[in-house]
């Protein structure tokens, strides 16, 4: 027998990466490659890329070329890129970068193998396709050993919203649904191998429509024994259907934590920025959804910055966010992206979208701290899911996404349980089991 091939795969970008990753991972495991965490010893390095703003289509160009050296030195070490900057870029990364071997795109990863096996044979292969074929059918073989309490499962790809800043939907392609059947086998499997929550995933995973809605998915996911617990991400404001609000509040297992990005507070930036909604719009979808689950912790996503967003347009997004009261948030400043249509509009001021995401990011720290120091006191479930820094203490993530940790805790990973919340600190919540 030979000795197995070593494969390094490093992953950038959103949740949706994290599975394909794994996804690879197992498609190349039938070519004979284990997964190492060190670059040096890999006979293949395969990054996967992310090309949602400037900074994260660069670091690729940088990554590689920390490579340079190993494949000097290692001339069968193989280089691919994968993601959506392989998608954007395709062959112009091998133009820049020649030392890369492999380019393939987010649509095209049942193919890896064949491709791997051409750069083996010293040619450069290149997928950028957005073929007919079901690559998730194809891509057979999850490994069947035990695994970790939490896993992503993507039940949807692809985005048909073009908002004016966002490369999505020419990175991922067109809007697709899996089958519902396949994503439950796929959910049994990942039950009987040690999981026990599931984050159903979507660029617009409320948008699914695989033979029923995401609630009737959700539905049938909760007829699961042994899965504890159901989320889902990312939700756009417009897919929000009544049976989803409803589940929020019907459904034990779905979690109480919603992710549902707005982006702005103006209606004439919510305009340009072809969102379909309006900041009055979202402000009652979110009481529509407080109804059903009161306890809910909302997160959200902004941009600053956006091509002619004045001082007033940004007060209007500060006083969203102030009626809202975000949990959690992610804040971003405008980046141009090429081939959208807002890149060729007057830009801000770059000193001024900074200090814009500063005042932003100030307003959402306290409102993040004030719910999180809103949990002290309170009872919560908590999945653990490892040990922690010290002796007998152990890590996981309530209800609401927090994360708690508990000291002398005969749990493992794995348990849920019921713990009372003790005190809050900088980044997690401090408990204890209640017994
Ligand atoms: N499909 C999801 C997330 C898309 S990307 C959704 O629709 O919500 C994640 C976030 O990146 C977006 O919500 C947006 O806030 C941010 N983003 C996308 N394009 C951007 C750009 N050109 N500049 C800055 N932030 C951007
Ligand atoms: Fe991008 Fe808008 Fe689609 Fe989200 S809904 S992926 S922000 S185009
Ligand atoms: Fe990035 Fe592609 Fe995800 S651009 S955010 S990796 S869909």
């Amino acid at each position: 027998m030979t000795a197995p091939k070593k494969l390094f795969i490093k992953t950038y970008g959103c949740q949706m990466n994290v599975y394909d990753s794994e996804r690879m991972a197992e498609a190349l495991g039938g070519k004979g490659y284990v997964e190492t965490k060190s670059a040096d010893d890999a006979d293949m390095i395969l990054l996967n890329t992310c090309h949602i703003r400037e900074k994260a289509a660069e670091k690729v160009y940088s990554e590689l070329g920390r490579y340079k050296g190993l494949k000097a030195e290692k001339p069968d070490l193989k280089i691919g890129v994968a993601g959506c900057v392989a998608q954007a870029e395709g062959e112009e990364i091998m133009r820049r970068q020649p030392m890369v071997d492999l380019v393939v795109g987010p649509q095209s990863y049942h193919r890896l193998p064949e491709m791997e096996e051409k750069t083996r044979e010293g040619e450069k292969a290149l997928d950028t396709d957005f073929p007919e074929e079901d690559k998730f059918e194809t891509l057979k073989g999850r490994s069947k050993g035990k695994r970790g309490p939490t896993a992503f499962l993507t039940v949807q790809e692809g985005c048909d919203k073009f908002c004016a800043f966002c490369v999505v939907p020419y990175t991922r392609g067109a809007e697709v649904s899996r089958p519902a059947d396949r994503i439950l086998s796929e959910a049994r499997e990942l039950v009987d191998r040690g999981v026990r929550e599931i984050t159903l995933l979507g660029q617009n995973v409320n948008a699914y429509h695989g033979g029923m809605t995401l609630a009737g998915l959700i539905w049938e996911l909760d007829r699961i024994d042994g899965l504890e617990r159901i989320r889902f991400t990312t939700s756009h404001p417009n897919d929000m259907q009544d049976d989803l609000i409803e589940a929020h509040g019907t459904c034990a297992k779905l979690m109480p934590y919603l992710h549902l990005p707005v982006q702005a507070g103006s209606d004439r930036i919510l305009k340009r920025m072809n969102r379909s909604h309006t900041a009055e719009s979202y402000l009652r979808l979110i009481e529509r959804i407080r109804a059903a689950r009161p306890d809910i912790l909302i997160s959200g996503d902004f941009i600053v910055g956006f091509p002619e967003e004045t001082e007033a347009d940004f007060q209007d997004t500060l006083a969203l966010i102030e009626e809202v009261k975000y949990g959690t948030a992610y804040s971003f400043k405008y980046s141009t992206r090429p081939g959208t249509p807002a890149a060729e509009r007057p830009q801000v001021d770059p000193a001024e979208a900074d200090d814009r995401l500063q005042r932003l990011q100030a307003l959402l720290s306290r409102q993040q701290r004030e719910v999180q120091d809103s949990m002290v006191g309170r009872e919560v479930g908590v999945l653990f899911e490892k040990t922690g820094r010290f002796p007998g203490q152990m890590v996981g993530k309530s209800d609401y996404l927090h994360a708690v940790h508990v000291a002398d805790c005969p749990k493992q990973a794995g348990d849920l349980a019921r713990v009372r919340i003790v005190s809050s600190g900088a980044n997690s919540l401090a408990g204890e089991l209640i017994t």
